[in-house]
């Protein structure tokens, strides 16, 4: 990436952090000065994504037969947990067809005249990305099936016995959504999306990769172990990987040489409250409630979250994804159980007996 003026663009479009933003992190973006670190740091071609080695796979192949079919590209929708790329795919789209970009999320689309905008100014084969698209409302959602499957838009004008209505056609245009919760879709709308892609965690050789490109991109020299320490405690997670990274940098610029070493990345670390696994202050406040309020389950979410003044959402979409996958709890029917994982990270002895089932 270096000598293309990246690092030029780079300091025009992210200005100094505070300390506080980095250290807190933000897995959800939503953040002013998150979504501006994402942006610099964000591939801008389908070969510079790391790893989702099927999902760049089958989005190669389905851009190459529309080039040469020229028609536009299928609907797809991107789900999986937040900081692991569905903007970054959205984003790569319309580089890689040579199109335009719209972008908006379900929550600004608060009627469907609000939709009205995009739809009629897409152009053929461009792309129209809703992010958080689980969260638009049911009558924008309806009004977008006929424009998804028929690109075309119905609506009434005028009203009682004058009422007519009028069919308006659009441009063949793309949608691509973003959502953490395809669960909360309804069948018609997952129905129009000719791709349906979930993104996984990534793997700590993958995410030392991107903390090495990264690091580059930044102008600042890591070590290959460096990276793969930090790398082993994002939490599975390239934004996250993103922050800390941020963070290690300038703790090593103030208090080392510059150079992220092994040292300077676990101080860094420690301070940030990455813990040995990754985890952060939010996902060992879960376990130690789970642990020490709900006695390691099992119990349900709704209880947990209002334990830990947390929105079920908050709990669901940012906290269990990780913590099921490095089976730090299980889902049960009755609940979620900490397992003994979960038990020996917060150096806690589990109950004695049969009770706990899992390892
Ligand atoms: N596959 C990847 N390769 C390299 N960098 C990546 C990759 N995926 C994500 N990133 C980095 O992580 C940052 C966050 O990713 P992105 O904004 O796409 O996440 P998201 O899934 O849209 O999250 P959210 O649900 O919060 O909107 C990007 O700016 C980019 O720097
Ligand atoms: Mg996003």
């Amino acid at each position: 990436m270096r000598g293309d003026g990246s690092e030029v663009a780079f300091k025009e479009v992210v200005p100094d952090v505070p300390r506080e933003a980095i250290l807190q992190g933000n897995r959800s973006g939503n953040d002013d000065e998150q979504k501006r670190r994402d942006d610099a740091l964000r591939p801008r071609r389908l070969s510079e994504i790391i790893g989702q080695k099927a999902i760049v796979e089958k989005l190669r192949i389905a851009i190459n037969a529309c080039k040469k079919f020229k028609e536009p590209l299928g609907h797809i929708l991107f789900d999986g947990p937040p900081g692991l790329g569905k903007t970054t795919f959205a984003t790569v789209l319309p580089n890689e067809l040579g199109t335009q970009l719209q972008m908006t999320s379900g929550p600004a689309l608060t009627r469907p005249a609000d939709l009205m905008p995009y739809l009629t100014n897409a152009t053929e084969g461009s792309i129209l990305f809703i992010d958080e698209i689980h969260r638009m409302p049911r009558a924008a959602e309806e009004f977008l099936y006929s424009a998804m499957e028929d690109f075309r838009v119905d609506f009434v004008l005028g009203d009682g016995i004058n009422a007519r209505t009028i069919s308006m056609p659009l441009k063949r245009f793309t949608l691509v959504g973003a959502t953490t919760r395809s669960g909360m879709l309804t069948g018609p709308m997952r129905d129009r999306f000719k791709m349906h892609e979930h993104l996984e965690f990534y793997s700590v050789e993958e995410l030392a990769q991107i903390v090495t490109i990264n690091a580059r991109k930044l102008n600042v020299t890591i070590t290959p172990e460096a990276a793969r320490e930090l790398a082993s405690r994002s939490r599975g997670t390239p934004r996250i990987a993103n922050t800390r990274l941020w963070w290690a940098r300038y703790y090593a610029t103030s208090e080392g040489d510059g150079t992220i070493t092994l040292d300077v990345c676990k101080a860094a670390l420690e301070m940030s409250g990455a813990d040995t696994l990754g985890l952060d202050k939010q996902d060992r406040r879960y376990l130690e409630t789970l642990i020490g309020v709900f006695e390691g389950g099992p119990t349900g979410v709704e209880a947990l979250a209002a334990t830990m003044n947390l929105a079920q959402d908050t709990l669901a979409d940012e906290i269990e994804p990780y913590l099921l996958r490095e089976q730090l709890i299980v889902r049960t029917p009755r609940g979620r159980v900490a397992t003994r994982k979960a038990y020996a990270h917060l150096q806690r002895t589990p109950p004695p007996g049969p009770g706990l089932l899992f390892e």
